[in-house]
């Protein structure tokens, strides 16, 4: 049986870290405060906001919270990222998406200024970390390299698959993997012999957005399986991920369950952004 990987305990772990750090910079004279902007009233993206502002009252983060009708334009919403971007007091700013249909997407992740991309979409932040300086991390794939970090996990060397290939986790996944000296490869729905990659890795990581679509027959006997996917499973209130847990566990050496593995830690990862973005602003 695999050992299972305690997203919440080390995301609790990371949160008090990240506490500790800006009570730090409180104590120099410098608050931590993250911007939060909702357009319309999709209840996932409502409940994923209240736990963003949950953290930062955890964290000792301000927030600063926008919650604006489905109604409002692009232009409306580009003006306000313009007065937050020249806002000093004002060190993250993070827009929940999706946004409604009418707003081009790319338009406003590309309106908000690098210095205070704590989402790490922007291509600037893309760019510096394909090149390796300091930039703003995706906060689920540099989550996911915290859990393995803190379960042990050696990458150095390790052969690294991941099954999914988006901008938000795939790539960015791969590129700090890379960072950690890992052999990765990028599975996607055009790969072939996806069986036989995913059984070679000593650490699969899969972010595809199907249910159950791995499963024990994919894994390696001792392999650490992270599983990335969060789906509610039909007509009940369960969650599953995209690993068929029962029989993956069953092969894994360590595995995430879901819920509870890389679920919490996406919002450690952006407490930790918004404190990097202080810093980085005062020069520190
Ligand atoms: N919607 C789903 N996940 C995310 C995320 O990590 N950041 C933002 N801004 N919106 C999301």
């Amino acid at each position: 049986m695999a050992e299972l990987i305690d997203g919440k305990r080390i995301s609790t772990e990371l949160k008090d870290e990240v506490k500790a750090k800006v009570a730090a910079l409180k104590e120099k004279g410098i608050e931590v405060t993250l911007a939060v902007i909702l357009v319309g009233n999709d209840p996932a993206s409502t409940v994923y906001v209240g736990n963003k502002k949950k953290a930062c009252e955890y964290t000792g983060i301000n927030s600063k919270s926008f919650e604006l009708p489905e109604e409002t334009t692009e232009e409306e919403l580009l003006k306000l990222i313009d007065e937050l971007n020249n806002d000093d007091s004002v060190n993250g700013i993070l827009v929940q998406l999706p946004l409604p249909k009418h707003i081009d997407e790319d338009k406003v992740i590309r309106r908000i200024s690098p210095d205070k991309d704590v989402d790490g979409f922007h291509p600037e932040s893309v760019g510096r970390l394909s090149i390796g300086v300091r930039g703003f991390v995706s906060c689920t794939p540099a989550g996911v390299i915290e859990l393995l970090k803190r379960s042990n996990v050696e990458m150095d060397g390790a052969n690294a698959v991941i099954v999914g290939r988006s901008n938000i986790v795939g790539k960015p996944m791969g590129m700090l993997l890379l960072r950690e000296n890992a052999t990765v490869t990028i599975c996607h729905s055009h790969t072939k012999n996806l069986k036989e990659i995913c059984k070679a890795a000593d650490i699969l990581i899969i972010a595809i957005g199907q249910p159950k679509f791995i499963d024990g027959s994919f894994v390696k006997e001792g392999a650490t399986v992270i599983d990335v996917g969060i789906h509610r499973i039909e007509g009940t209130k369960k969650l599953c991920g995209d690993v068929e847990f029962e029989s993956a566990e069953k092969v894994a050496g360590k595995i995430t369950p879901v819920p509870g593995g890389v679920g919490p830690m996406t919002i450690a990862g952006l407490m930790n952004n918004c404190y990097e973005a202080a810093c980085m602003q005062k020069g520190l």
